[in-house]
């Protein structure tokens, strides 16, 4: 982590001469510092609940056990931290994931099948579709998926329950999971009592409360007051001289027409514009990059720097960088880390299975 400011020098510079560290015509202009208010303003400090599931420990703490209980899986071996587990910034740190039968944890596990997109990570999901303006009380996150898919959390959350790559497998039909996972549910008196809390209503256990549980699982998991969160509120400071060239040259080339807002993310896709192999996905959030390799949606960059380097001479998405950038852009993005993010595992979960799965 790099929290030693790298230079005392003034930030502001005004000649070329007196600014250490540029390369290139306009290092003046890369080292001033701007209102980027129209551009950037910062994560919000708290997590976002829409009025049809608000915020409610008893859900979230249900919602946590779920998330990591194979109990939701087809073949009880696979849990949403398979693929979303802490140690891999609650990605899975693998360009394919693995799901039903899978064996094992990240880049090692093994099994028959893989996911036909790279997995992305749920930090920060309860912002996704923020923009600098829309932070209001009727905001509503989403939508999901690298298409865009999906509305919203609660929606989202069914999908890899019914999807036999990832959890379901092929010794129950997708029309049957639900009802079988409500009958192994109910036959666990901690979670009839979880669910009851959770929901205060008797016979709490259906699909919906499920969905509503795991998406205020997720919900907490966020990831602000990063140091750039920190120079966008006023501490300018907060940012070394390299990191503001960085982000200068993030503005200057385009890469902030696509990757703007509190997100980095306009979350939108644009046609017409693939970034790599002539396939358009929606635009990811650039939040606590660092933890989250391989990237891009077929996970074809395998370091920050590649992901960076894919944008090299890219007139046909009027983008404009060379490899002299890629540092200075790469030491900004990693100022939106926040290494501190939730990672806290349950030691069991109330159906008795291992937790995560066959994660070991
Ligand atoms: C086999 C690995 C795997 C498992 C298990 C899995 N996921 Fe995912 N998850 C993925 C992949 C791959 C995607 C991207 C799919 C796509 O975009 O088409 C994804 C996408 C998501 C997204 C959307 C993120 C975004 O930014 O759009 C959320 C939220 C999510 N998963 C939550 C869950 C939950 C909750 C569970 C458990 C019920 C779960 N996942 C189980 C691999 C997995
Ligand atoms: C036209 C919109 C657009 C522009 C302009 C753009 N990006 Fe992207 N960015 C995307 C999309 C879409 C993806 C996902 C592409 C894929 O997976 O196929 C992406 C992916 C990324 C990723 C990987 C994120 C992850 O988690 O996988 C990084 C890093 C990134 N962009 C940085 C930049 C930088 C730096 C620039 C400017 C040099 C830039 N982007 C310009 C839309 C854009």
């Amino acid at each position: 982590m790099k929290l030693l400011k790298l230079s005392l020098t003034p930030l502001i510079c005004i000649s070329i001469i007196s600014c250490g560290g540029g390369n290139n015509a306009g290092v003046g202009a890369d080292n001033q510092l701007r209102d980027y208010s129209a551009t950037f303003t910062p994560l919000p400090t708290t997590s976002i609940y829409p009025n049809s599931n608000p915020y409610s420990e008893s859900r979230e703490q249900l919602g946590e056990l779920l998330f990591w209980d194979p109990i939701l899986s087809g073949d009880k071996n696979t849990s949403c931290a398979s693929c979303h587990h802490p140690d891999f910034g609650w990605a899975d740190g693998r360009v394919f994931s693995i799901g039903s039968d899978g064996i094992g944890l990240g880049p090692a596990r093994y099994g028959q099948e893989v996911t036909p997109i790279h997995s992305p990570t749920i930090m920060n999901v309860t912002f996704t579709g923020v923009s600098n303006t829309n932070v209001t009380s009727d905001f509503i996150s989403g939508g999901y998926f690298w298409d865009l898919r999906t509305n919203t959390l609660e929606e989202q959350a069914v999908g890899p329950i019914k999807n036999p790559v990832e959890m379901l497998g092929y010794n129950i039909d997708e029309k049957d999971i639900m009802a079988e996972i409500v009958t192994r549910l109910k036959a666990v008196p901690e979670y009839v009592e979880l669910f009851e809390r959770a929901f205060s209503v008797d016979d709490a256990i259906n699909s919906e409360n499920i969905a509503k549980a795991l998406a205020s699982f997720e919900r907490k998991i966020i990831t602000p007051n990063t140091r750039f969160d920190q120079f966008l509120s006023g501490d300018q400071m907060a940012l070394t001289q390299q990191e503001i060239i960085g982000l200068n040259k993030f503005i200057d080339s385009g890469c902030a027409r696509c990757h703007s807002g509190p997100m980095l993310s306009d979350n939108d896709i644009h046609p017409g514009e693939a970034i790599i192999d002539d396939v358009v996905v929606r635009t990811p959030s650039l939040r606590n990059i660092s933890a989250t390799a391989p990237y891009m949606h077929d996970g074809s960059s395998g370091r920050l720097i590649d992901a960076i380097a894919v944008y090299e001479n890219r007139g046909d998405i009027e983008v404009n960088i060379d490899d002299e950038d890629f540092n200075d852009i790469e030491a900004f993005l990693r100022t939106l880390d926040n290494n501190d993010f939730y990672q806290g595992k349950p030691d069991i979960v109330p159906s008795g299975l291992t937790v995560g799965g066959n994660i070991d």
